[in-house]
């Protein structure tokens, strides 16, 4: 099964220590009574992968690891075979030894468009709430993160990880745990706190701006993206059944009105620094995730609205700090 001991080990002489008080008991019964039907098969695709050390890694610009000489045709098919067994991969694209994995969505458009205007990501110690495959905890290690922690409850996705970390030489500067935010305690203790497309699935969006609050230090960075709509400040979007086609989106504000939200949270120098549209070039459907995306969701007529009638995906980038 999945062994957490290294996180513990590596957090235990930290400012994070305090979470062991509750992190060992939450995982344990995490492991005992919530494992997903298919957890085993996907964890299986994982043990099966090779131990692999990367003749040159490279974070800064990707994730991309290459072997040296390159990876037979017989060993190259073995690794893809498993990496396929946990499909659909959403959030990427990795490169490993010569298999790209083509996801759903260009995790890495999105980094560019966030990375420019936050603090610099060296030396610090980073929470990324809601981090999928884990694709972004790389880059931040790229970026010169001293440690990024991930936290998703989707299980697929701790297993993508876990994999990508074998393909990677066992990197230990990253960690996924299988957590919702609503699990962690008041840990005052990242430098950096990311939420991105996260904010629009919490019922309770002002509860989720706190939550993000309670685990920075003083003076610690929040990156906020999330979907928004046009509008002034009182402007908020409450969708009906669905949004995009997804069932749990409840709210989307504006970008004006999420900077008030966050300043009534306590947030101060409440910054945005980007807002676009979300292209279908960015969202798609490719061979590693067969299902619908973004296409499927728009008005086949009109593409500046989704299916429903609503306002197409903007995505705003939000930074704010906590005094
Ligand atoms: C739209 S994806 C965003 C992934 C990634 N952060 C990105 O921006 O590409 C939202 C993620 O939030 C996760 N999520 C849903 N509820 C959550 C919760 N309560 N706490 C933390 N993550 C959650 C989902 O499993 C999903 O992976």
């Amino acid at each position: 099964m999945i062994e957490f001991g290294n996180f513990y080990q590596r957090i235990a002489n930290s400012p994070l220590s305090h979470w062991l008080e509750v992190l060992p008991a939450q995982l344990a019964a995490w492991q005992r009574e919530s494992l997903h039907g298919k957890f085993k098969d996907w964890f299986n695709a994982v043990d099966r992968l090779p131990e692999m050390t990367p003749h040159s890694l490279d974070l800064l610009n990707g994730v991309r690891a290459q072997a040296e000489p390159e990876l037979g045709p017989g060993q190259k098919e073995g690794i893809e075979k498993m990496l396929r067994a946990l499909m659909p991969w959403r959030k990427g694209p990795f490169d490993l030894y010569g298999i790209h994995i083509n996801t759903e969505w260009r995790s890495d458009w999105k980094w560019e468009r966030v990375l420019p205007h936050i603090s610099p990501l060296e030396g610090r110690t980073i929470l990324d709430v809601g981090c999928g495959s884990g694709y972004h905890l790389w880059r931040m290690i790229g970026a010169g993160a001293h440690f990024a922690v991930g936290i998703d409850p989707m299980q697929l996705f701790l297993c993508q990880f876990e994999a990508v970390r074998k393909l990677l030489g066992g990197d230990q500067r990253a960690h996924l745990l299988p957590l919702g935010i609503e699990q962690l305690p008041e840990l005052a203790a990242f430098d950096t706190v990311f939420s991105m497309g996260v904010l629009y699935h919490r019922r309770s969006p002002l509860d989720h701006l706190y939550q993000l609050k309670n685990q920075l230090v003083k003076d610690g960075e929040l990156v906020l993206e999330t979907i928004v709509i046009e509008g002034d400040e009182n402007q908020v979007l409450v969708p009906g059944d669905r949004y995009a086609q997804m069932r749990n989106v409840y709210f989307i504000p504006s970008a004006k009105a999420l900077v008030k939200w966050l300043e009534k949270c306590g947030f101060v120098d409440v910054r945005i620094v980007d807002s676009c549209v979300t292209s279908l070039e960015e969202q798609r459907r490719t061979d590693w995730m067969i299902s619908e995306s973004l296409a499927e969701f728009l008005d086949p007529n009109d593409q500046s609205k989704t299916v429903e009638g609503y306002p197409a995906p903007i995505r705003a980038v939000i930074v704010a700090r906590k005094p």
